[in-house]
């Protein structure tokens, strides 16, 4: 036999042996992945996962997936592997380990809409530099002496705009506070004007699409929400061309005092200032139509609720003052307890998204 028929020989066996080793590896690494079913190929359970749902509940996707996996199990989303957890250990060691083993990572798709710069998507020294900004600007002084009488001003013109016995959708006048708040707090847009109109408009096109399928074909809300995306951009950075303009620029608001405190780019500015109004809004209005919602079928809450605000307007009215001061604020207890209470049992935020930097085994499973 000459040397090449040797080899000719022995290549089959020895790539028969290399593909099992590497099947058996394979199987091995994986063999201790939770339960799961990963769908249909590319898109996986991602329209499932997508589908819309009362925010007092978990929704279908989850609790059919729980039921049939535990509170562990594996998917596809948005084209990747993924492990879903609705296990409080695993969640809280994937936060106590962010940075280390695992690093904030949400869908291409986020990234496309709120921008490359988002707090969502940076990671590593640039994420830290932008979370910096935003806790600098919302400093305590500025909590106390600026953005508490700035809520109360917008409390107060959405309830002064409710009509007697009329019926008001108390997630709609949430949505519309929370615009009004983070647009004066963000770029100084008064409530009303139709500027703030305009872009409040552009704004809600935007939103639906965050949320909805990254599908970029014509018409899709997704598609639609890129086209608004292009739209806010283009009015944030006329004010701030405007800011750059004026001899003494006005630091009062988020753009101002960026411009003024950061050396952030054009571009890193613009996807701040969205990502922020973003964050703040969606959030906070969820937030303020839950606890209502969840009062409705309370009424012993509310009663101490209106007794503890009647108690802080009386001692207001006796010391001839007139706006809410941080004092007032902190003697908002139940309150407080009315608003923790609702962040535990409402779903504000339904998903965060992290990548493990390496295989991480976690109680006997690999993430
Ligand atoms: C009820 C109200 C709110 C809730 C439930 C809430 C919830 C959250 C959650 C769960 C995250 C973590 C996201 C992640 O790590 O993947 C987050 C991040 C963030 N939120 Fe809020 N939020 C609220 C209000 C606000 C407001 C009013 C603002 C701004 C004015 C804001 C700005 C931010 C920012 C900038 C981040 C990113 C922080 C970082 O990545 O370091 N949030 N929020």
């Amino acid at each position: 036999m000459s040397d090449l028929e040797f080899f000719l020989f022995l290549v089959p066996p020895i790539l028969a042996v290399l593909i099992i080793l590497n099947l058996f590896k394979r199987k091995h690494k994986f063999q201790n992945l939770p339960p799961g079913d990963m769908g249909w190929p590319f898109l996986g359970e991602t329209i499932g996962y997508l589908r819309p749902y009362s925010v007092t509940t978990i929704g279908d996707f989850m609790q059919d997936h729980i039921s049939r996996y535990g509170k562990i199990f594996k998917s596809n989303l948005f084209g990747e592997p993924t492990i879903v957890s609705a296990d409080a250990g695993l969640n809280r060691y994937i936060l106590q380990n962010e940075g280390r083993l695992f690093e904030c990572n949400y869908p291409r798709s986020i990234g496309g809409i709120l921008g490359k710069w988002s707090m969502l998507v940076q990671v590593g020294q640039m994420h830290r530099d932008m979370r910096m900004i935003s806790l600098n600007f919302l400093s305590n002084a500025r909590l106390r002496n600026q953005l508490l009488s700035e809520v109360e001003k917008h409390t107060v013109l959405v309830l002064g705009s409710w009509k007697q016995d009329s019926v008001v959708c108390a997630q709609d006048e949430a949505k519309k506070f929370t615009f009004n708040f983070m647009a004066e707090h963000i770029m100084s847009l008064q409530p009303g004007n139709p500027e703030t109109e305009k872009l409040k408009k552009e704004y809600i096109t935007f939103m639906k699409g965050v949320v909805s399928a990254p599908l970029n074909f014509p018409g899709t809300a997704y598609r639609k929400a890129l086209q608004s995306r292009s739209t806010i951009l283009g009015f944030i950075e006329r004010k701030m061309e405007e800011r750059r303009n004026e001899m003494n620029g006005n630091e009062n608001d988020l753009l101002g005092w960026v411009l003024k405190n950061s050396n952030l780019s054009k571009e890193q500015i613009l996807d701040l200032l969205l990502s922020l109004l973003f964050a703040g809004h969606e959030t906070s209005s969820v937030a303020i139509a839950l606890s209502i919602f969840f009062l409705e079928s309370c009424p012993a809450a509310v009663q101490q609720l209106t007794e503890e605000h009647l108690e802080i307007s009386r001692a207001k009215k006796q010391s001839g003052e007139t706006e809410l001061n941080w004092d007032d604020y902190k003697k908002m207890e139940f309150t407080q307890c009315v608003i923790n209470e609702t962040l535990r049992l409402g779903n504000v935020v339904r998903f965060l998204h992290r990548k493990a930097v390496k295989d991480v085994r976690y109680k006997g499973i690999i993430v």
